[in-house]
């Protein structure tokens, strides 16, 4: 039904036309990989999500490759120092994140294992459940789901919801509606490709709907065909 189609056609749109970016892999893609490999891309997923958090992919990826050369698993970050951190963080702002990613990076080590789950990964500080979602589904294949801005503009339109997106209790809903659409096979490519379509077609103006890969599937789309009101926008 509905939601086997949306899957589909979303991960064979994401796999032909993703953006190739230093810390993606695809899940469809992998072989049998050791706690290790899992360990360190959950550390790449990490730092490269939490700099996403508020600035563009094309200004992250130098940031990104610089970091990764300086502190390459979570242990080096571990001894590094918050000034060396802010420093190789300054013109990316709200510093807050740098230190939450030290002082997160002190307490896995600590513990002696990344946490493997989102749930477990919520109890580190300065992860919250955007974070936990991404590490989680796209290192460790769990099915959960990630929502940001991006996310819920997308699954507002597929489900013509028109409630307020700032309201707690909406973000909420937003939260189980995306986790009932998550692809629990390739979760991390599913919503890796969420984020995508939001960020390049589903664009809050003008949305390429005429390219879009679930436009068939898009409740929003429909209703302005019928009535020619315009496409929920305001997300
Ligand atoms: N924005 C934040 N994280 C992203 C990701 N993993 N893929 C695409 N856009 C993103």
């Amino acid at each position: 039904e509905e939601t086997f189609k949306i899957r589909a056609s979303l991960l064979k749109w994401y796999y032909d036309n993703q953006r190739v970016l230093p810390w993606r892999t695809n899940q469809c893609e992998e072989k049998k990989e050791s706690q290790e490999e899992r360990e360190a891309r959950a550390y790449a997923v990490w730092v490269s999500e939490v700099m996403l958090q508020q600035t563009q992919v094309v200004t992250v990826i130098d940031y990104y490759k610089r970091w990764m050369t300086k502190w390459p698993t979570v242990h080096h970050l571990a001894q590094a120092s918050q000034e060396e951190v802010n420093e190789l963080w300054a013109g990316l702002g709200y510093y807050r994140r740098a230190r939450f990613l030290l002082e997160g990076a002190k307490s896995i080590v600590e513990e002696g294992e990344f946490p493997k789950t989102a749930s477990a990964l919520r109890n580190v500080r300065g992860i919250g459940d955007y974070t936990a979602g991404a590490i989680a589904s796209i290192a460790f294949k769990e099915a959960v789901p990630v929502v940001d801005g991006n996310v819920i503009r997308v699954v507002a339109r597929l489900k013509a919801i028109s409630e307020n997106p700032k309201e707690a209790r909406t973000i909420k809903s937003f939260w189980k509606l995306a986790g009932q659409l998550v692809d629990p096979s390739y979760p991390g490519d599913f919503n890796q490709a969420l984020m995508e379509l939001g960020a390049t077609l589903c664009t809050p103006a003008n949305p390429s709907c005429s390219v879009c890969p679930v436009s068939e599937q898009c409740q929003a789309l429909k209703i302005s065909r019928k009535s020619e009101s315009v496409l929920v926008t305001d997300y």
